[in-house]
């Protein structure tokens, strides 16, 4: 009832679990058997240690967070998700350019299924939201080489014109859409409470920004594409696959929640679709478009 499909890749349920939400160990990642699909940490050519404290914090509606794209680099990560249990695991990556792109992927390549650009982290610059648009074809093109899947994730900033250049390149999926461009301020010492000053807002408050991409998307074009933002009950993933998404990623939630979410939506996902007369998870992608 709840199997899905994305650029052929046979997943059990539709959900997956987000980049940057307990996936830096092979340990952490190997709880989230429930899932769907695990999505690695974003890995980059080099250690990075992130921004200075406080990289995270709670705010309303949702949590900002301005970790920094830390990681300790492809090789080592590699090391660490040597022999790793996940049924479908994911690679995140993010580069400065092209040949970055493609030497990540096929680093990458012989341990996941799939490849996904991080070409949208609100706080980094060029190897985040920045990443000149006019270069995203050439980079995907280069990270395909390597022969696998390659997912495209784009924030809601000029998301439309992103993802007609990432489809050029050969984008077997797009993912949308990463944490929102946000800052909180601590008016007691009037300074910002983020280390890095700007971060990201993700949690409830976004899964309005993240239906709407995925409506625009799906109108626009004919690819799989993968919901993201706010998820946090069954009827906000049947909201986004009504939406056209094929798939949803869960990431803040599992915050508050811990790997038991992903069992827990499942059981209410069957149940919800029982209720309204379907026998099949996938009949309910992009039926909102059709209205
Ligand atoms: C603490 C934290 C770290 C994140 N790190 C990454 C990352 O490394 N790469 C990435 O593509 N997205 C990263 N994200 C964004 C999430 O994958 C997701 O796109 C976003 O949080 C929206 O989904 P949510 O509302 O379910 O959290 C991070 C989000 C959070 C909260």
């Amino acid at each position: 009832m709840l199997e899905v499909e994305v650029a052929g890749i046979k997943m059990k349920n539709p959900l997956m679990l987000a980049s940057g939400i307990l996936d830096l160990t092979k340990e952490s990642m190997e709880k989230f058997g429930d899932a769907g699909a695990v999505v690695t940490k974003s890995v980059g050519m080099e250690e990075r240690k992130g921004y200075k404290n406080p990289v995270f914090c709670e705010v309303e509606y949702g949590i900002l967070n301005a970790i920094g794209l830390a990681n300790p680099g492809i090789d080592e990560y590699l090391k660490e998700i040597d022999g790793i249990k996940v049924e479908n695991l994911i690679g995140s990556i993010f580069g400065k350019d092209e040949n970055e792109f493609g030497h990540l992927a096929r680093k990458f390549a012989p341990y996941v299924k799939a490849i996904e650009m991080n070409m949208s982290c609100p706080h980094a610059k060029k190897v985040g939201a920045e990443y000149p648009t006019e270069e995203i074809k050439g980079a995907v093109e280069s990270a395909k080489k390597a022969g696998k899947p390659v997912f495209v994730k784009l924030g809601m900033e000029n998301i439309l014109e992103r993802a007609e250049n990432a489809i050029e390149g050969g984008a077997d999926a797009i993912v949308a859409i990463n944490s929102v461009k946000a800052m909180a301020i601590n008016v007691e010492v009037a300074m910002p409470v983020l280390g890095n000053k700007i971060g990201g807002y993700s949690g409830r408050a976004i899964k309005p920004i993240g239906v709407r991409c995925v409506y625009e998307l799906a109108s626009n074009f004919d690819l799989p594409i993968i919901g993201v933002g706010g998820i946090s009950k069954a009827e906000d993933v049947i909201e986004y696959m009504m939406a056209g998404a094929k798939a949803v990623q869960i990431g803040t939630a599992v915050c508050y929640e811990g790997e038991k979410i992903f069992g827990k939506i499942c059981h209410d996902l069957e149940i919800w679709l029982d209720k309204h007369g379907y026998t099949n998870i996938n009949d309910v992608v992009g039926i909102a478009l059709k209205k």
